[in-house]
């Protein structure tokens, strides 16, 4: 699989720096949740979502995001928050190696919803079989 990797505009002046997302420009979905990784001392994730799609923006330190869509497995190193990381449905992610000063910013297309989750991966392979 290849990852697909997002420009995030910084605007930067004497002030320090300002990042902006807008649904639909910044963003290839329509933005209705957004949530924050931080303080993270074990590795998180082992999940995918039935519909949920996600970006992923490292806003400080360090942290790796393997991804894997059921065929092919990619790992990511996130360390610029310029860059952001398209996470589709039907994607089993996990998060890795995050830096003690590690900000996590995640940007989702949906509310939260338990039931969009597929937490076992067995069940996630069978799911990308079915959809395809
Ligand atoms: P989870 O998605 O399992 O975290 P991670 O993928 O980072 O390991 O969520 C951990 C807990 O937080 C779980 O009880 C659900 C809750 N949660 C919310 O209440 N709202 C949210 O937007 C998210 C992402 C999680």
């Amino acid at each position: 699989m290849r990852a697909q990797l997002l420009d995030v505009p910084i605007i930067r002046d004497e002030r320090g720096a300002l990042i902006s997302f807008e649904s639909m420009l910044t963003l290839p979905f329509h933005l209705k949740r957004v949530y924050f990784l931080y303080d993270v001392t074990a590795s998180r994730g082992f999940h995918a979502h039935k519909s949920l799609e996600q970006v992923a923006v490292c806003l400080k330190g360090s942290c790796e995001i393997l991804l894997d869509d059921g065929v092919e497995q990619q790992n990511v190193v996130l360390n610029k928050s310029n860059v952001g990381l398209c996470i589709p449905r039907l994607t089993w992610r996990e998060m890795h190696n995050f830096s003690a000063d590690c900000i996590l910013a995640i940007l989702a297309s949906e509310n939260y919803c338990e039931s969009d989750y597929i937490r076992e991966y067995g069940d996630f392979l069978k799911e990308v079989k079915v959809a395809k």
